[in-house]
């Protein structure tokens, strides 16, 4: 069986140096019937290796569940990667960052009080253990020494940016250890002295991630690791996107230009990204240094293949530089098709949120409001009712919400208190008893630094004219119900109240009220990528075929949402929208290829 080793100077393999060439590829980002293509480009572009993160929460939806199924297949995605003859990088967190909801920690472990976050804390490793007791077995059987693709794998990551505890790093080593890992282990820091100290252990490989001045990052590197192979384990070649900010990119001759200065020096390398994808659903994470930031839906990052797996400027740039770093000559590919553009002018149906909300089974009664964990509502919204009497211009204070409220009186929207910008109060209308509803949404848990597992929902006292409000009901929206209702193709859904909607060839566009659960169906057609262009919409979340596609919001920059080509059927399909704010068109449009808007002029 082959022998991978970290040498004196080299990663040796079968005892020959060897140059790991690596791209970020997380299956937890790609429909799995496109892994085989995206890593069959990897491979094309000169790349030897793929690295992917695991995503804890992504598997364990619950504390004794364990999904390795479908899109959660990690097995099947190491088999397609070592079948496409290349080698394999795993970094199991249990901490990934990644700009993936809670950095990938589970949501059921950190609600627990005094439950520890990325230290020795006893209920905190007894989690972990459970984790790495599931998931290790599908990760030990495929190590190189056992003739499968994983050369290497990461314990924790960039822990020096977050923490000192040593003891936890060196358990979490010994666990792997004793979960049978034998390959290399290492961590992975900023490229930066303090940081680099704090994060890595002279027992464990250290590897740094930077995006630029490869020469003198290493440097700071080699102060650390002062013996074998230096490896950028993340070369950033591009960034992702926050709502309301610009969409990054970045130059592809500079990115190719540093990367051959880096591969010269005789440095390994994993490109972050080769290939982002979508976060689909609500698995998006957020930054908060000061301003909450949630990270958009596509997770294009400007990387050499775009979200939707298009090799674009930047693939061919850094092709360029890795077949003159082979000597062999540089691969051709192609660009993007322009995607298909159906329309479908008008919906099938149009519902108020209000009756399917009224009808839901899941309401729970509470004194104070509770927070989105208390009630086990991990990501998306949570609607909020009480009936308060109102005086003349009563001021309503949430204090604390986590993270867009949208407030409603009689159903009748009076204004977004939204965290973003710091708001915490408006004005209700008065003067009289009112139902006063407050739908709370979950824009995304932070996934960097000490705010990884802070609670959602409302979490301060909610007051009124200095009064606390009492006596509240609770409904953690059961969306994915709703849409399986509507999702199936000629199904409606049970206890509709809407009218049913104008045949398809009518010509009039039905402008959509908010909140609102809106359906079309769109003809059958041959599998293509699609980009459901949300312009004209307001903020919501669109599902295709019952997919969850994630979220859309006119704060943009993105403006698109990616439908994978395997979700699209040749003889019917439906899409639903839930749609939050009154939205002006009712049309369901596509356009040829993403499309992102200047948020910042
Ligand atoms: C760090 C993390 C990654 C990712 C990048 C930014 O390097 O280790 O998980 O968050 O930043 O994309």
């Amino acid at each position: 069986m082959p022998v991978f080793e970290i040498g004196a100077e080299d990663f040796l393999l079968d005892g020959r140096p060897h140059q790991i060439l690596s791209g970020a590829l997380h299956y937890f980002r790609v429909h799995p019937d496109q892994w085989a293509d995206r890593i069959a480009k990897a491979r094309l572009l000169g790349l030897n290796t793929i690295e992917t993160y695991v995503a804890w929460n992504f598997h364990a939806p619950t504390a004794d569940a364990f999904d390795t199924s479908g899109r959660r297949d990690l097995g099947r995605f190491l088999d397609l990667v070592a079948d496409a003859g290349m080698h394999a990088i795993v970094r199991p967190g249990p901490y990934i960052c990644a700009e993936w909801d809670n950095g990938g920690l589970p949501t059921w472990l950190l609600r627990e009080p005094g439950v520890g976050v990325r230290t020795s804390e006893p209920r905190y490793l007894a989690a972990v253990q459970g984790y790495f007791d599931a998931l290790l077995p599908l990760v030990v059987e495929r190590q190189v020494d056992r003739g499968g693709p994983v050369l290497m794998v990461q314990v924790e990551n960039e822990y020096g940016a977050y923490g000192d505890d040593a003891a936890y790093l060196r358990t979490l080593a010994q666990m792997l250890r004793d979960g049978g890992v034998t390959v290399p282990l290492f961590t992975c820091d900023q490229a930066d002295d303090a940081m680099l100290a704090r994060g890595g252990l002279p027992e464990l490989h250290r590897t740094a991630t930077f995006g630029s001045r490869s020469p003198e990052r290493l440097a700071t590197l080699r102060r650390h690791q002062p013996s074998g192979p230096l490896m950028c384990m993340e070369y950033w070649n591009g960034w992702f996107d926050a709502w309301g900010e610009d969409h990054h990119v970045t130059d592809p001759g500079a990115t190719a230009g540093d990367l051959a200065a880096l591969l010269a020096s005789g440095a390994s390398v994993n490109l972050y990204m080769l290939h982002g994808g979508t976060n689909f659903g609500f698995t998006n994470g957020a930054n908060h240094k000061g301003v909450y930031r949630p990270t958009v839906t596509s997770y294009d990052y400007d990387a050499p293949l775009a979200e939707d797996g298009t090799p674009t400027a930047k693939y061919a740039a850094l092709a360029e530089v890795l077949a003159a770093h082979h000597g062999t000559p540089r691969a051709a590919v192609g660009g993007r098709a322009p995607a298909p553009t159906p329309q479908v002018p008008v919906p099938r149906e149009v519902r108020s949120l209000w009756p399917l909300v009224d009808a839901a089974d899941g309401w729970s009664t509470h004194d104070a409001p509770p927070t989105h964990d208390d009630l086990d509502a991990f990501t998306g919204f949570v609607l909020y009712r009480t009936e308060v009497q109102v005086g003349e211009a009563a001021v309503l204070d949430l204090s604390d919400v986590r993270d867009r409220a949208q407030v409603f009186v009689d159903g009748r929207p009076v204004g977004v208190v939204d965290r973003r910008d710091g708001d915490r109060a408006l004005t209700l209308p008065g003067p009289g008893a009112v139902v006063l509803d407050v739908l709370v949404e979950d824009l995304g848990r932070v996934n960097y630094g000490p705010r990884i597992g802070e609670h959602k929902g409302l979490v301060g006292p909610v007051v009124l004219d200095g009064t606390p409000v009492t006596g509240w009901r609770t409904l953690p929206l059961p969306l994915e119900d709703w849409v399986a209702a509507a999702a199936q193709p000629g199904s409606t859904a049970a206890g509709s109240t809407a009218a049913a909607s104008p045949p398809a060839a009518a010509a009039v566009v039905t402008p959509r009220p908010g909140p609102s659960l809106t359906t079309w169906d769109l003809p059958g057609m041959d599998a293509a990528d699609l980009f459901l262009s949300t312009a004209g919409w307001g903020k919501g979340v669109v599902w295709f075929n019952g997919w969850n596609l994630g979220r859309f919001w006119s704060a943009g920059p993105q403006q698109t949402l990616y439908v994978p080509a395997p979700l699209v059927r040749p003889d019917n399909n439906r899409v639903v929208a839930l749609e939050l704010a009154a939205a002006p068109d009712a049309a369901l449009r596509f356009v040829d290829g993403p499309r992102w808007t200047a948020v910042t002029q």
